[in-house]
């Protein structure tokens, strides 16, 4: 789709649908107020006569209003006039766009964008509207014999540009981006493990590479297996799939400058291993590469918007499978760091190939590190779907990551890594256990962790209950892409 900011009047637009907004007790906003005007009091008469009261998320379209140069209006509820939120504000977008996309206008104009949000400027209002408008048109369906036809006409939307005179560009190319990446994301969590293998994913890495001139470097088993990495090595023992190590480079800023490093969690399928999970919902363990692929997303977005700033993704990837050659509850094994870790649960497997990629980022001397891992169930059981459980040994960097978690409406819960916690992975055999007991599992993890983590500021991201919807709605959602960007996005501009 493509998307731009354009001036003027409401009802002069020549558009396949304009767009304002109702608010409660059918009150029209500015623009609505024009367009009645316009069209000689239309659309009062049919607020006043009931059909549409301006709670957030309802909807009513109106066909050729005379007076008014679009083929159609469509008013879209936005709750209270002096307390417009963000929530109010985001389910007004996708009313808008849940019906734009049943028309059959083929571009449109949206007015929703002048409303003023509590707390929001005109950049996050145009930047939410853009990335609204591209999740409603994503479909994935390469994958049935016959995908629907039809489907959302709408190739191009302009949105106002607001009036608090920030320049709307910039959150133009900036959703865009954003967009970008959260369909990528979205497109490889999507896509079956009978797909999505190690081989795949770095495929598809090597194909971005191409695309935005990124650097890239894909390790195989026997470098692996020379640099030592014992701990990620344990993991893929069970599967037939290839692992593979992938390193892809966007060089922004100055040479000498310190790169930040995004680590993905990539485990392309997790039956658990020996220690087999329960068979209930076990498919969606394909979205166990959801780190990775928000990794791959946030590097289309970042060079995408060409970002001043040297980013570094690090995509450990392998399958989590049982099989005769599979690692057994009770092994012990050699990490990258030297440390040596007992596995009591071969299903504790994010961690083990974590903790190897972390080690590796020493050699990067990071500004920061900050992996993102579907690391948890127990993260899904502390914030459910809301919020990414946020951990980190560096309070300005976490403080930096929750700011751009709310600015990017991606957020993130700080959770805390206190040294108490340490002590459920002590192992009688080995430096560590790989698992923790019940309570607290997603803190033991990100303390497991921090352990490989100790040369550098590391933050880290628990999507494990963000990264995909489960039930009718089951896709991934890219997040958290859009965190991500705008975390490197302020970055860039501090650098
Ligand atoms: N990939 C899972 C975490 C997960 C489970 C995410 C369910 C989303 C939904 C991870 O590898 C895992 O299996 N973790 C175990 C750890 C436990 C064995 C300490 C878990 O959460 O049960
Ligand atoms: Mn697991
Ligand atoms: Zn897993």
């Amino acid at each position: 789709m493509d998307f731009s900011t354009k001036k003027g009047a409401p009802e002069k637009h020549k558009t396949g649908c304009v767009v304002v907004g109702i608010h409660a007790d059918a009150q029209p906003s500015a623009a609505a107020a024009a367009i009645d005007k316009a069209c000689g009091g239309q659309v009062s008469r049919i607020l006043k006569q009931g059909d549409m009261d301006g709670d957030a998320g309802s909807a009513l379209l109106l066909h050729k209003l005379p007076g008014v140069a679009a083929e159609r209006v469509l008013l879209v509820g936005l709750g209270r006039q002096a307390e417009v939120g963000e929530k109010d504000y985001l389910s007004a977008l996708s009313a808008t766009f849940k019906r734009l996309g049943e028309t059959g206008a083929r571009d449109a104009h949206l007015c929703l964008t002048e409303i003023g949000v509590l707390g929001r400027d005109a950049g996050w209002r145009i930047e939410q509207a853009v990335l609204a408008a591209a999740a409603a048109s994503y479909r994935f369906d390469r994958l049935k014999s016959k995908p629907k036809t039809g489907g959302n006409k709408l190739h191009q939307l302009t949105l106002s540009p607001g009036d608090d005179g920030r320049p709307g560009n910039d959150a133009v190319a900036r959703g865009n981006a954003i967009a970008a990446g959260v369909r990528l994301a979205k497109d490889l969590g999507n896509l079956p493990p009978n797909v999505c293998t190690p081989s795949y994913l770095a495929d598809q890495a090597r194909e971005l590479a191409k695309e935005h001139k990124l650097k890239i470097e894909v390790l195989e088993r026997e470098d692996m297996e020379k640099l030592g990495m014992g701990a990620l090595l344990s993991v893929t023992r069970g599967s037939r799939q290839p692992p593979k190590f992938i390193v892809i480079r966007h060089r922004g800023g100055d040479r000498k400058r310190k790169p930040v490093v995004l680590v993905g969690k990539g485990i392309t399928f997790d039956t658990g291993g020996i220690s087999l999970k329960p068979g209930d919902a076990m498919d969606e363990m394909k979205y166990d590469m959801c780190g990775a692929a928000s990794v791959l997303g946030t590097m289309q977005a970042v060079a995408l918007l060409d970002l001043p700033l040297n980013v570094i993704g690090v995509v450990p990837t392998c399958e989590n499978m049982p099989d005769g050659n599979a690692s057994r509850p009770g092994d012990i094994v050699t990490s990258l760091s030297g440390q040596t870790v007992e596995i009591l649960n071969t299903d504790a497997e994010g961690r083990l190939i974590l903790c190897d990629a972390l080690t590796y980022c020493e050699r990067f001397e990071p500004a920061a590190v900050v992996d993102i891992a579907t690391l948890t169930g127990a993260c899904v059981i502390a914030l459910g779907s809301h919020a990414s459980g946020l951990f980190s040994n560096n309070d300005v960097l976490a403080q930096e990551i929750l700011d751009a978690g709310v600015e990017a409406w991606d957020r993130a819960w700080r959770m805390p890594l206190w040294a108490d916690y340490q002590e459920q992975l002590k192992s009688n055999f080995a430096d560590m256990a790989n698992i923790g007991g019940r309570p607290a599992g997603s803190i033991t993890a990100a303390c497991f962790l921090s352990r490989f983590a100790r040369k550098f500021h590391w933050a880290h991201l628990d999507i494990a209950g963000t990264a995909w919807k489960s039930g009718a709605e089951k896709g991934s959602t890219g997040r958290p892409v859009g965190l991500l960007t705008h975390f490197l996005v302020r970055r860039a501009e501090g650098d």
